[in-house]
């Protein structure tokens, strides 16, 4: 199956099945000498894992991360890291009844017209458990950008067309959502501090179309907006545009950030703003009307443990994914003007 890698110098590839022995990732192209201990990345695997607050699937997984690779006496070699996670906790008994019926808004048709074998159990590459091994790879690219001041803040924003911060409505849908056996959708929030100005080509590779294929590429997201993204339609261009002021030292800012800190596909040095729309979890247990293998019409309820909302979880991917994006046009830029070559090389006598 391609498509399994992503970036260009900090490239990462993930690999595995959700109810194989183990999931995991490995990372090309991380700069040696970087401090890195299996307790930064569960740091943030942990954030992810389900079982953890009150609306994630009931899979308790340890989600333990084994660096295999790549590190030598606590810091990088600048060699391939390898990352492994066990799958512990998988049941793929759970599973049996989709072997050979489609769950309609998951990946199961699509894969066997495509392929014409899949791994039933899970999802196999489909599943959430895939994006375990992108968050272990977005810890690794945080670890870095921490000693370069770049800071990531993830939160819901809406769950269910309700605002995250209705707790109790919130609250009450969910538990209207489980007891129905149904599922609800939501919005969340990825705002990144400290990044620098001139990330970002302004063709092809533009910071935005990066960070929204990093984003898009995450299981059940389905919408991705930069800056004030579809609002900025309804307006006019003396509301939307950020003007530029220069504060008393002659440094540049904005009055206002509609344009999530990236202009012509290059960051402005202002705060980045992601946010992403996670469809309702596919994997339901109330009734639903498909086909088997044979296209024959079925029903089907979805046995298993499901997440009854995504967000919560996929927010931690979201961020892990910006990360990765954002170290990766960071190590780019770092070619972009003949100086900083110069610099770089210049001195040598
Ligand atoms: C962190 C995370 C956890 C997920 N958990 C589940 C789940 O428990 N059940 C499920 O049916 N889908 C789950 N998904 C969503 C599916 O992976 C996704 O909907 C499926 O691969 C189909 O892809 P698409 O929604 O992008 O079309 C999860 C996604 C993420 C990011």
């Amino acid at each position: 199956m391609a498509g399994s890698s992503f970036g260009k110098i900090f490239r990462i590839t993930t690999w595995g099945e959700s109810h194989g022995p183990a999931v995991g990732v490995v990372i090309d192209g991380c700069p040696a000498g970087l401090a890195l201990e299996e307790n930064d990345i569960q740091a943030m695997l942990d954030r992810r894992k389900p079982g953890k607050g009150e609306y994630s699937t009931a899979r308790a997984e340890e989600d333990r991360v084994q660096i295999l690779s790549g590190v030598f006496e606590g810091k990088t070699t600048g060699t391939p890291i390898s990352l492994m996670i066990e799958n512990r906790d998988h049941r793929s008994a759970d599973y049996s009844q989709i072997r050979d019926v489609y769950r309609p808004g998951h990946a199961d048709y699509t894969c066997d017209e495509k392929y014409g074998i899949r791994d039933y159990r899970g999802g196999g590459r489909a599943s959430g458990r895939e994006t375990v091994c992108r968050t272990a790879a977005g810890a690794v690219a945080e670890k870095l950008l921490g000693e370069l001041g770049v800071t990531f803040k993830v939160r819901p924003l809406r769950i269910g067309g309700v605002p995250a911060e209705k707790e109790e409505e919130v609250k009450d849908l969910l538990e209207k959502a489980v007891r129905e056996g149904d599922s609800l959708g939501g919005i969340a929030e990825c705002v990144i501090s400290g990044v620098p100005a001139g990330l970002g080509d302004p063709v092809f590779d533009k910071a935005d179309a990066r960070l929204a294929a990093a984003v898009m590429s995450i299981g059940a997201v389905k919408g991705v907006e930069i800056g004030d993204g579809f609002a900025a339609a309804d307006r006019c261009g003396s509301e939307n545009n950020d003007s530029f002021r220069a504060d008393e030292s002659g440094n540049v800012c904005k009055r206002t950030n509609h344009s999530g800190g990236i202009l012509g596909g290059i960051t402005d040095g202002s705060d980045i703003i992601i946010r992403a729309a996670f469809k309702p979890t596919p994997s339901i247990t109330k009734e639903q009307s498909s086909i088997n293998r044979e296209h024959e019409n079925v029903t089907l309820s979805v046995k298993g443990r499901h997440d009854p909302v995504i967000v919560y979880r996929g927010m931690v991917v979201m961020e892990a994914m910006a990360a990765i994006t954002i170290l990766d046009m960071m190590l780019e830029n770092m070619g972009a003007r003949a100086e900083n070559v110069i610099s770089f090389y210049g001195n040598r006598k």
